[in-house]
């Protein structure tokens, strides 16, 4: 069996973020332009093709697998394909899981937890229904309220994910976070990055998370506790909650040190790090070999080149940091 998997700087890579399409129910004004050119059907990965890439993954170390889009839960048979990836579990696997806008968790949430899914990450950037339709563009607020009750009921442990954007939900902070503690949820909050062309300059919307702290800090007791997700986020504990909150911080702390992680798109291209353009082909070695051998070569290859970190800034007039949208990686 091959080495696992650790890059120039001596960082293993134990988290695969995997984007099974690059198509989404919503176009959240901040992560997507209303216009989308999305991929042709006949560049994706078949799902077989996106589970052998997964478990070729898996033999090298990867401990942790979480699906995203676009919105995963839009790809056609998606179940089976994490049905499938379960057999990892407690085999190598200690987590799959996946980030979703939580439009088709209603119809989903038994399955998931069924398939061994154990926590699941929404987006969700504000609680009011008229402000989410005009963020999401056209989301329905409701239909992601009963997804999530269903998810509750199925047993799924929840993070909220929310975009902190000035003037748009800089308001709602302090209400997102008792409403997602008061549900027994966690929250995590992340600062807008500059990826792919969303129509408008994203330096207005932009919010430090460091101010936000600072503001609900006046309000609660933030006590730092160490991470257990191993993702990007740092946590603490709110006192008079007692819920979780997350800050996922690229631009006033970046994380990159301690980064853990690359993500495959759903044409099975590998992105070492969010926030550069370099990537690897690995759909190729896979089509041209039934054994697995090029295909490693080719993850070998491109983990040696895993840059130390983003460039990320927040700069008027600039164009994004990086061309593509998160929706072609789901982050
Ligand atoms: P946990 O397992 O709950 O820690 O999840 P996660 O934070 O790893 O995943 P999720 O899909 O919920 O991502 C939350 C946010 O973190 C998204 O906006 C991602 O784009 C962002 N994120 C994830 N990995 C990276 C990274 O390597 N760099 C940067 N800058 N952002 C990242
Ligand atoms: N910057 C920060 N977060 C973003 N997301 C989508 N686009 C961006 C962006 N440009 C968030 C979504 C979701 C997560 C996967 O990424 O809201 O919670
Ligand atoms: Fe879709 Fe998520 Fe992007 Fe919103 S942030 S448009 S839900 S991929």
């Amino acid at each position: 069996p091959a080495a696992n998997l650790v890059d120039p700087f001596g960082r293993a890579v134990t988290y695969l973020r995997v984007s099974v399409t690059d198509r989404c129910d919503f176009r959240c004004t901040y992560c997507m332009a209303e216009d989308m050119t999305f991929l042709p059907r006949k560049d994706l990965l078949t799902l077989e093709e996106i589970d052998r890439l997964s478990s070729a993954f898996i033999q090298r170390g990867v401990r942790k697998l979480r699906l995203t889009g676009g919105e995963p839960l839009v790809r056609r048979n998606v179940m089976s394909l994490i049905q499938s990836l379960s057999r990892h579990l407690g085999n190598g696997l200690d987590e799959l899981t996946l980030t979703t806008n939580g439009s088709q968790l209603h119809r989903f949430a038994d399955q998931l937890a069924e398939h061994g899914m154990k926590r699941i990450n929404v987006s969700l950037d504000t609680l009011d229904a008229a402000k989410f339709r005009f963020l999401t563009r056209w989301g329905d607020y409701h239909q992601v309220m009963r997804g999530l009750d269903r998810a509750v009921r199925a047993g799924l442990k929840i993070k909220i994910n929310a975009v902190a954007l000035r003037d748009v939900n800089e308001d709602e902070i302090e209400e997102l976070l008792r409403w997602a503690h008061g549900r027994g949820f966690d929250l995590t909050l992340i600062e807008t990055m500059p990826l792919g062309e969303i129509g408008t300059d994203r330096t207005d919307q932009y919010l430090p998370l460091s101010l936000v702290r600072t503001r609900l800090s006046q309000h609660f007791t933030l006590d730092d506790i160490p991470d257990s997700t191993g993702g990007p986020a740092r946590y603490v504990r709110v006192r008079e909650t007692g819920g979780r909150l997350g800050f996922i911080t690229p631009m006033t702390h970046n994380f990159c040190e301690s980064c853990n992680r690359v993500r495959v798109t759903c044409t099975g291209t590998l992105y070492m790090c969010l926030g550069q353009e370099d990537a690897a082909d690995l759909r190729t070695p896979m089509r041209v070999s039934d054994t697995d051998d090029l295909l490693h070569a080719a993850i070998d290859e491109a983990i040696a080149r895993k840059p130390q970190g983003h460039d990320f800034a927040i700069d008027r007039n600039a164009a994004p940091a990086v061309s593509r949208h998160m929706s072609a990686t789901g982050g």
